[in-house]
C-alpha cells in the first residue's frame, strides 16, 4: 500500500468499535415492540413497584425495596425522547411515591439502583430542581455508609439477631454510580472518592485472580480486617454467582469513566473476560457459573442483560480493534435474549424477558422475567440503537 492509500485508511478507521446498519436496524425493530409491550403493561400495573412476573403478571413490592427504581428506569429510557408523555407521568409519580423511604431512612446501600433510574433519570431529562435534591439527598445516604478503616461501602442493615456492620457485598459496585454523580453535580469530590475507595476493595478483595467474584464479604468494621466470605445468592463461597459478574463488569466500566482510573478499566476486562469464557451455547449464562449443571440448571438472562451493557461501555473505552470483541459479544447476548427469551408474542405474559433467577438459594423468583432483567434488556437496545444517554 502505498503511504497515501494508508493515509487513507487510518483517517477512516473508526475510533471506537461500530455497530453495522444491521444490528441497529433490528435494534430499532425491538425498540418498537419493546414500546409495545410497556405501553401495554403500563395500563394495568400503573405506578407500582414490580419486582417479578409471577404467572406472567408483575407483582407489586414493597417501595423500599431494592428494585423500586428499575420500572420508572424503563419508563425514562421510552420517553426521554419526548414519546410516550404518558409514561414519563408514571415515572415520575412513581419517584414521588419513593419520598417515604428516602425520608425514613429505610434504604441500605441499594439506594444507586433506586435513586438513579428515578429522580436522577428526571433531573438528566428534565433538570427538575426537587429531583435533584432527592437524588443528593440518597448520595449523601449511601455516602455515610463508608467504613474508612476498611474502605467499603456497608450493605445491609442490621436485624434483630445480626450485626451487619462489617457485611459488604458485590452488587454495589452499581450503586456508585451515585456517588460520582453526585460529585459531578455539587463540585465535591468527597462522593467521589468514596466510590472509587470502595472500587478499590472491590479490585483487592471482591475479585478473584481469574475475573470471578464473591457475593459477600465480611470485614471487622472496628479494623477494616477481612475476614471472610459468604455464598449470598450464588452456590457457594467460591462459587461464582453470574448476576455478581455482570454487576462487576458494569460497575468497574463506570468506575472507570468517572475516574479515569485504569485499574478500574482491567478489573472491568478480567470480569468480561471470566463470563464470556463460562457462557454456554446461546450465550446467556446460567445463574451460577460454578453451580452443579444440568439441562435443567436455571439461566439468569438478568445477569446476561447487565453484562450486556457493560460490555457495551467497555467496547466504547477502547480503541476499535480491542473493544469490537466485547461489542460484538454484547450483540450475541442480547439477540439470542430476543430470539430465544423474548415474550413478544405472548398477551399472557407482562415480562419482556424470561428466565431471570432471583435468587435460586432463598427459592424466590427462579426462571421468571425479573424487572432488572426487563431494565437492562432495554438499556442495552438503546444503546445498540446508538443512544448515549447514561443513566448511572
Ligand atoms: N441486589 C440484589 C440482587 O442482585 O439480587
Amino acid at each position: 500500500m502505498s503511504e497515501q492509500t494508508l493515509n487513507q485508511a487510518a483517517a477512516k478507521a473508526p475510533e471506537h468499535a461500530e455497530l453495522s446498519t444491521s444490528v441497529h436496524s433490528w435494534a430499532d425493530g425491538l425498540w418498537e415492540r419493546i414500546g409495545q409491550k410497556i405501553e401495554r403493561t403500563s395500563r394495568r400495573i400503573g405506578v407500582s413497584c414490580p419486582h417479578a412476573s409471577v404467572n406472567g403478571v408483575y407483582d407489586d413490592m414493597r417501595i423500599s425495596w431494592w428494585t423500586a427504581g428499575f420500572w420508572p428506569g424503563i419508563l425514562w429510557q421510552l420517553s426521554a425522547d419526548g414519546k410516550y408523555p404518558e409514561l414519563k407521568s408514571i415515572a415520575e409519580q412513581c419517584e414521588e411515591r419513593l419520598d417515604e423511604p428516602l425520608h425514613s431512612l429505610a434504604v441500605h446501600h441499594d439506594s444507586g439502583f433506586i435513586w438513579l433510574l428515578s429522580a436522577v433519570a428526571n433531573y438528566r431529562i428534565t433538570g427538575n430542581e426537587r429531583s435533584k435534591e432527592r437524588g443528593l439527598m440518597a448520595a449523601s445516604q449511601l455516602a455515610s455508609r463508608f467504613n474508612l478503616k476498611g474502605r467499603y461501602i456497608r450493605a445491609w442493615h442490621d436485624t434483630a439477631s445480626l450485626n451487619r456492620a462489617g457485611w459488604s457485598i458485590i452488587d454495589t459496585m452499581m450503586n456508585l454510580p451515585l456517588l460520582y454523580w453526585a460529585s459531578e453535580t455539587t463540585k465535591d469530590p468527597r462522593f467521589r472518592h468514596i466510590a472509587a475507595a470502595h472500587a478499590e476493595t472491590v479490585l483487592t478483595h471482591f475479585m478473584r485472580p481469574d475475573g470471578s467474584s464473591y457475593h459477600i464479604l465480611h470485614f471487622d468494621a472496628e479494623t477494616g480486617e477481612l475476614l471472610g466470605a459468604d455464598a449470598g445468592q450464588g452456590h457457594a463461597e467460591n462459587s461464582a454467582w453470574a448476576r455478581g459478574s455482570g454487576w462487576t463488569i458494569y460497575g468497574m466500566v463506570l468506575s472507570y469513566q468517572y475516574t479515569g482510573d485504569e485499574a478500574f478499566l482491567i478489573g472491568a476486562k478480567r470480569a468480561a473476560h471470566f463470563f464470556l469464557a463460562n457462557l454456554p451455547e446461546d450465550y446467556v449464562p446460567h445463574w451460577d457459573f460454578r453451580a452443579p449443571r444440568n439441562a435443567d440448571t436455571p439461566r439468569d438472562t438478568s445477569a446476561g442483560a447487565c453484562a450486556a451493557c457493560g460490555l457495551i461501555e467497555l467496547a466504547g473505552c477502547l480503541p476499535a480493534g480491542e473493544g469490537q470483541m466485547y461489542l460484538e459479544a454484547a450483540v450475541r447476548l442480547v439477540r439470542s435474549m430476543d430470539e430465544n427469551y423474548g415474550a413478544w408474542d405472548r398477551e399472557d405474559e407482562e415480562g419482556l424477558i424470561l428466565s431471570g433467577t432471583s435468587n435460586l438459594p432463598g427459592g424466590v423468583h427462579v426462571d421468571t422475567p425479573l424487572i432488572y432483567g426487563d431494565y437492562f434488556f432495554v438499556e442495552a437496545v438503546s444503546k445498540l440503537r446508538g443512544s448515549e444517554r447514561r443513566f448511572w
